[in-house]
């Protein structure tokens, strides 16, 4: 992490972010999204999701003039959901770690009782990062999703409670 700065994503930085979910998506199995990315439509999303919204943030970890990771936290009736990019050659050095734990103390900051996210069940490595934060296994989705190539893909959810209390309905 040495060199690597967290900050919150400006305005600035959307083409890198916009690279970053290219490349991401480009990989095929990990994400969501699928390459070709709708690229104006996914930039007025993020702007309107993380840059424009109180009820939003996106992190971004910055090495020099590169953006090489983001992580973007939305909360909706108190519960966040969560999505994370880290580019390829920078993974497994702890930029993941980095903005999970940003996105974690924003969530909590803005009074989510609950993080909730969805993950391919074939995604380890993801998994394994949730799992480390505390996220446990809450569902699962079978034939869910629809990929541009006609596949119905399953989906694993996860979700990390930040305040059990609040999470049981107490004060
Ligand atoms: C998942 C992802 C965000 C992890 O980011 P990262 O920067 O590589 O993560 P870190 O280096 O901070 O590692 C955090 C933890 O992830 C897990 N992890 C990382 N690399 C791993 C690997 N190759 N295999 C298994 N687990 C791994 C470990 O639990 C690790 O903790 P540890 O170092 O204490 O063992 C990153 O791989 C990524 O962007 N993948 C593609 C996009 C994606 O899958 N997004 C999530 C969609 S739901």
């Amino acid at each position: 992490m040495k060199d690597i700065m967290i900050r919150t994503m400006t305005l600035e930085d959307l083409d890198h972010y916009l690279d970053l979910r290219e490349t991401v998506a480009s990989e095929a199995r990990l994400i969501g999204a699928e390459a070709p990315i709708d690229r104006a439509g996914d930039r007025d999303k993020t702007v309107a999701r993380y840059v424009t919204a109180e009820d939003g943030c996106m992190f971004v970890a910055i090495f020099g003039d590169r953006l090489v990771g983001a992580s973007g936290v939305n909360v909706h009736q108190g519960i966040a959901d969560l999505g994370m990019n880290i580019a390829p050659e920078w993974r497994g050095r702890g930029i993941g770690s980095a903005l999970i734990e940003a996105s974690i103390d924003w969530a909590r900051a803005q009074a989510a009782h609950k993080i909730s996210l969805q993950v391919w069940p074939h995604n380890d490595t993801a998994i394994a990062l949730y799992e480390k934060y505390g996220f446990v296994r809450e569902g699962y989705l079978r034939r869910h999703w629809r990929r541009r190539n006609g596949e119905l893909w399953d989906a694993v959810i996860m979700g990390l409670l930040l305040d059990q209390a609040l999470a049981d309905g107490g004060a």
